[in-house]
C-alpha cells in the first residue's frame, strides 16, 4: 500500500459516517477490465463498481462525449428540453420493443421509488383508491431510500429504520402459489428483480416469471421489473427478461446506464407512464445533458462491441470454470447466476477474507454474506482473464482456510 493509501485510509473514520468496511487499497485509475492502485499495481476486476461499469473502465467513447457535452452544457433542470434526453429516452424505448416512456433519476433506489410512485398513481387512476399495494419478493434488494428498503424483502436492512413506509406485501421469490394467494384487488403491481442480485445472485425460473407475467394480466396488476443490477447486457440481453420472452410493464434502470456516472431511469409502456401527470415526480438532475451524453455513449459502445453476446460466451466459459471446482474441491458448493452476472456458494463462511486474500494476488472479488462470492466483470472480460480467476481461486481458499 502506497502513501495516498496510508493518509487516506488513516482519515477515513474521522470524515466519513460509517457505512461502509472499506477494502484495504486505493484505485487511482483504471482501463478496460483492470484496476490500478496508488502504486501502480494492477488487478483484474471483478466488481465493475458493483456492476455499474459493464463497459469497463475510462472508456474512451464515454469519456469524450462527457468531456465534449462537460463542455457544452451540464445541467439546466427538468424545466427545459435539452440534447441528448429525448434521444435516450427513444433508445430506451426502443431496446424495449418500443411503446415506452422514460422519467429519468439518478440512481437504484430512486429507480425503484419512481416506479412505486408511477404503480400507486396508476392503481388509484385505474382499479381504485384501496389499489395501492406492491407485492415484492423474500431475498429482493430494491435500495436504501425509505420506500425502496420497504420494498426490499430483507429483515435485517430494514429493523433499525423501521417505521418504514406501509403497502409492502414479501412472498417467497420462484414461488407462484405465494404469489397468487396475495394479488388481490388492494395490489397495483407486482416488482420483482429478474435476477435477486444482492440477495445472492439468484435467477427468477423462466416458468415463474412466465407465469407472473400471466397472473398479473388476469387480475389488472402491474409488472415492475427491477433490472437495476441485470440491465445493460449482463446476462447477455440488453435486459435480462428478454431471456423469458415476457413483457414488463415498468423497468427500473441505474448502474450501467451511464457506464458508472450517476443515472437511473423509470422506463414504462406509455399507458402506464401517462398515470403521471405535471407535478406528480421530479428530480433536479435527473436526465441532464450530460449524464444522457453518457449513456447513449455507453450504450452505442455496448452495442458496438457486441459485450451482450461476449457476457453470454465468458459468463459460460467462467461459469464452466467455476462448476469445475465444484467437481474437484468441495469449498464451493454451487454456482449460480447467467451471462456475467455469478455467484458461487461456499462451504465454510469465508467469503470476506477470500475478497481480501484475493487482492494480495491482485483480483478484485466481492463477497455477499459469508457464503457468497459475486462475479460481475466488466462485459469485455475475456476467456483467458476467466481461467486466470478459475486458477488463482483454489489458491486463495487454501490460503483461507490456513
Ligand atoms: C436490483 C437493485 N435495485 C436497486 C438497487 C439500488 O441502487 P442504488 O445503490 O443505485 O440506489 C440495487 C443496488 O445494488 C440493485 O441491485
Amino acid at each position: 500500500m502506497g502513501e495516498m493509501f496510508d493518509i487516506t485510509s488513516a482519515r477515513d473514520a474521522e470524515f466519513h459516517m460509517h457505512t461502509y468496511a472499506r477494502k484495504q487499497v486505493m484505485f487511482v485509475s483504471g482501463l478496460g477490465t483492470r484496476l490500478y492502485d496508488d502504486e501502480g499495481r494492477e488487478y483484474l476486476d471483478l466488481v465493475s463498481g458493483i456492476g455499474s461499469v459493464n463497459l469497463g473502465h475510462a472508456h474512451p467513447a464515454v469519456a469524450e462525449a462527457v468531456a465534449r457535452q462537460m463542455s457544452r452544457l451540464v445541467h439546466v433542470s427538468n424545466l427545459y428540453h435539452v440534447e441528448h434526453r429525448t434521444e435516450l429516452a427513444e433508445e430506451l424505448s426502443a431496446l424495449l420493443g418500443g411503446g415506452f416512456k422514460a422519467f429519468f433519476c439518478n440512481s437504484g433506489a430512486e429507480a425503484c421509488e419512481g416506479s412505486i410512485k408511477l404503480a400507486r398513481r396508476w392503481g388509484k387512476a385505474n382499479k381504485g383508491p384501496e389499489a395501492v399495494r406492491i407485492v415484492t419478493a423474500e431475498r429482493s434488494f430494491h435500495g436504501r431510500t425509505m420506500a425502496a428498503l420497504a420494498a426490499t424483502g430483507q429483515p435485517s436492512k430494514q429493523e433499525a429504520f423501521e417505521p418504514l413506509p406501509p403497502g409492502f406485501v414479501h412472498v417467497p421469490f420462484n414461488d407462484i402459489d405465494a404469489l397468487d394467494a396475495v394479488l388481490d384487488d388492494t395490489v397495483c403491481a407486482v416488482m420483482l428483480e429478474v435476477v435477486q442480485g444482492e440477495g445472492g445472485v439468484y435467477p427468477a425460473d423462466p416458468a415463474y416469471l412466465e407465469a407472473v407475467r400471466t397472473l398479473c394480466d388476469e387480475r389488472a396488476v402491474l409488472l415492475v421489473l427491477d433490472e437495476v443490477q441485470s440491465g445493460f447486457w449482463r446476462t447477455g440481453h440488453a435486459f435480462a427478461h428478454q431471456a423469458y420472452g415476457i413483457e414488463p410493464d415498468v423497468v427500473a434502470l441505474a448502474k450501467s446506464l451511464a457506464n458508472g456516472l450517476p443515472a437511473g431511469a423509470v422506463v414504462a409502456r406509455a399507458e402506464v407512464a401517462d398515470a403521471f401527470a405535471p407535478g406528480d415526480h421530479g428530480s433536479t438532475f435527473g436526465g441532464t445533458p450530460l449524464i444522457c451524453a453518457a449513456a447513449r455513449a455507453t450504450i452505442a459502445a455496448l452495442q458496438a462491441e457486441r459485450l451482450g453476446e461476449n457476457a453470454i460466451a465468458v459468463g459460460a466459459h467462467l461459469r464452466a470454470g467455476l462448476e469445475s471446482l465444484v467437481a474437484c474441491s468441495d469449498d464451493v458448493v454451487e454456482v449460480r447466476g447467467t451471462g456475467l452476472m455469478l455467484a458461487a456458494q461456499l462451504r465454510e463462511p469465508v467469503a470476506a477474507r477470500v475478497v481480501d486474500a484475493g487482492l494480495a494476488h491482485g483480483f478484485v472479488l466481492n463477497n455477499i454474506g459469508a457464503h457468497t462470492l459475486r462475479f460481475l466483470p466488466p462485459l469485455a472480460c475475456t476467456a483467458t482473464e476467466a481461467d486466470a480467476l478459475c486458477d488463482i481461486l483454489p489458491t486463495i481458499l487454501a490460503e483461507v482456510a490456513e
